[in-house]
């Protein structure tokens, strides 16, 4: 079965929801390096329905970021179903996502994000409410399960598609994994190979080989990235040459790296009202930028202390004047990876 939205390609590259990450000024900018569709952070239904400011704000999005799905999460079919409605009917994104994934506890508590895989038979209320409450495609994104016990994502999958969902992500951890231990992608070839709409093959995916590697492994109709893309937003057209069977482009130099994060910051400005607030909360993706950096570490130092987006440009020139100090401006491929630095260093 194909997407339930137009789409340019035939294997789209998704942005994963992420909390914190995935806000407009980073869902555009992946979309301008190769991302094909971008997901909101979660939104709470809850928060939706009552109107709440901070949570329209983070609805929001502009032309740049389409295709784009809004992720709404909760255990209450019938809050569900109006944030839907009002999603839909105020901001018309291409699809809702439902949010079958999040372990974190004061989601679950209430049974939502992957809370509510305890629960089959609410997993399926949620999503014919959500469904019958708005004319655009509603599409889930799960675990494999609650627990070790109750492992069987096939199992979700097969009930969410029976409920109305025309796309399936799967991160292929339980709840109770949080992030540790492998996504196992087998499980993800499991639910291509079970259920009739597209599955997205999500978890674990941090290089553009690691991408090809899972779509390979597992016939997945689409790929999504997370963490992968943190602080590397290349990593989407990186994808994209080796799927056309072209070398990968390499990593950008560290000036042209810089260029990307400045780029990232002004569309944050533009963005956000509190700007002291915007540039503090921006030094999480500096840091990631600075990754796998010749004198990273000390680079980092002086990103996490900005205030200001102003400073981050003196920052960056500082860093590339004295450049030469430095052995080599070389960046790994690998920049994007953990423990990348102590090759560089
Ligand atoms: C910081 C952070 C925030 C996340 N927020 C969400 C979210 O709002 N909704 C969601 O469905 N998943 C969320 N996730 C899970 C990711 O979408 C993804 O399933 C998971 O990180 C595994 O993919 P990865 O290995 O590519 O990171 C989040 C993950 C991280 C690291």
């Amino acid at each position: 079965m194909p997407f339930p939205f137009p789409l340019a390609v035939d294997l789209p590259l998704y942005l994963a929801p992420m909390a914190g990450v995935s806000e407009s000024p980073f869902r555009q900018l992946c979309h301008e390096h190769g991302a094909d569709v971008v997901v909101t952070e979660f939104l709470s239904a809850e928060g939706i329905r009552r109107e709440n400011e901070a949570t329209l704000h983070k609805l929001s999005f502009g032309p740049g970021e389409r295709p784009i799905g809004v992720q709404i999460f909760g255990a209450d079919p019938v809050a569900m179903g109006e944030a839907a409605r009002f999603v839909s009917d105020v901001f018309q994104p291409e699809f809702i996502d439902i949010n079958f994934g999040c372990p974190v506890k004061k989601v679950v508590r209430r049974n939502g994000g992957s809370g509510c895989l305890r629960d089959l038979d609410l997993v399926e209320s949620v999503i014919r409410a959500v469904a019958s409450a708005t004319h655009l495609p509603v599409t889930c994104k799960i675990r494999s399960g609650w627990n070790e016990e109750m492992r069987d994502p096939v199992k979700i999958a097969l009930r969410c598609q029976d409920a109305g969902a025309r796309v399936i992500a799967l991160h292929p951890r339980t709840r109770t994994q949080m992030y540790t231990g492998s996504a196992r992608w087998e499980e993800i070839a499991a639910v291509v190979a079970a259920v009739d709409i597209p599955v997205l093959g999500n978890g674990d995916i941090k290089t553009a080989e690691d991408a090809i590697r899972m779509h390979r492994e597992t016939n997945c109709a689409g790929i999504m990235i997370a963490r992968g893309s943190y602080g590397q937003p290349w990593i989407f057209n990186q994808v994209k040459d080796l799927l056309a069977g072209r070398p990968k482009r390499p990593a950008p130099s560290i000036a042209d790296r810089f260029a990307i994060a400045l780029d990232h910051a002004r569309k944050v400005i533009e963005y956000e009202t509190d700007p002291r607030g915007a540039a503090i909360e921006f030094r999480k993706h500096l840091g990631w930028y600075a990754r796998g950096l010749y004198g990273g570490a000390d680079l980092r130092k002086k990103l996490y202390a900005v205030t200001s987006f102003g400073e981050v440009e003196g920052i960056f020139a500082d860093y590339l004047q004295n450049a030469e100090r430095y052995a080599a401006l070389h960046v790994s491929d690998d920049a994007g990876s953990e423990g990348v630095e102590a090759d560089a260093a």
